[in-house]
């Protein structure tokens, strides 16, 4: 069987990445691709358990503050995991695997943000993950400001829905995310082929606009995908 196609969606938080993973992928299964969403931090057992780690302010308390090596550890425990576990067996079966994040993030948030550089970061990717590259990745990139704002907003309803807390990193002062920003854009420069960029007038175009304009890219550079 031909093996899968794998495209990852990246962008600070609050870029809109998730939704669109979503709705791209209700579109390809309308069109009978099998399809398998995934995101990182989570989704295998030991994904969800390290991303409530990661991810809640609370346990930063309980914890002690997080060490950014460990941090980016665990990033990479969860991708190891998912990898053998959902992302490799669904390729093997010839799925298309959209993933919400994946390495771009590590180098993106830890690399950048954290500094702990980029070359440690792609050490760690060929090491531990086989050096798997997504063959496409999306990249949302609306400007600094609009991403701060939504995420800070989206933050406050789930805590005043659900109690769900998850704001560990959007509590980060304006500069991690500036570097965050960087780091992104230095990425797609580097890998133009396999990086497609929705800049700050695409991506904060409204949702419909965006995902149009996703499945036109993901049709351009991946024509068989889109026939059945
Ligand atoms: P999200 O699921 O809402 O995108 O949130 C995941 C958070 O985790 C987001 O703030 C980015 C952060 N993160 C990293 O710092 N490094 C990583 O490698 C990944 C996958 C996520």
């Amino acid at each position: 069987m031909a093996r899968g196609y794998f495209i990852t969606f990246e962008g600070l938080d609050g870029s809109g990445k998730t939704t669109q993973l979503r709705r791209l992928a209700e579109w390809l299964r309308s069109r009978g691709h099998k399809v398998i969403t995934l995101r990182q931090p989570g989704s295998t057992e030991l994904g969800d358990r390290l991303r409530a780690v990661l991810l809640d302010s609370r346990s930063e308390t309980a914890l002690g503050p997080l060490n950014p090596m460990a941090e980016m550890a665990l990033m990479f425990a969860d991708r190891a995991q998912a990898i053998a576990e959902i992302i490799e067996p669904a390729l093997a079966e010839g799925a298309i695997v959209l993933c919400d994040r994946f390495t771009d993030s590590t180098e993106a948030y830890q690399g950048g943000g954290r500094r702990l550089g980029s070359e440690l970061v792609l050490q760690l990717h060929r090491a531990i993950c086989n050096n798997l590259q997504p063959d496409l990745t999306i990249l949302l990139l609306p400007s600094l400001t609009t991403s701060l704002a939504r995420a800070r907003r989206r933050n406050q309803r789930n805590v005043q829905k659900d109690g769900t807390d998850e704001n560990r990193f959007e509590r980060e002062p304006d500069e991690f995310y500036a570097r965050i920003h960087n780091e992104y854009e230095a990425i797609a420069a580097r890998e133009p082929e396999r990086v497609l960029v929705l800049g700050e007038a695409e991506s904060e175009s409204s949702i419909d606009a965006v995902e149009l304009r996703i499945r036109a890219l993901v049709a351009e550079r991946v024509p068989t995908l889109t026939h059945l």
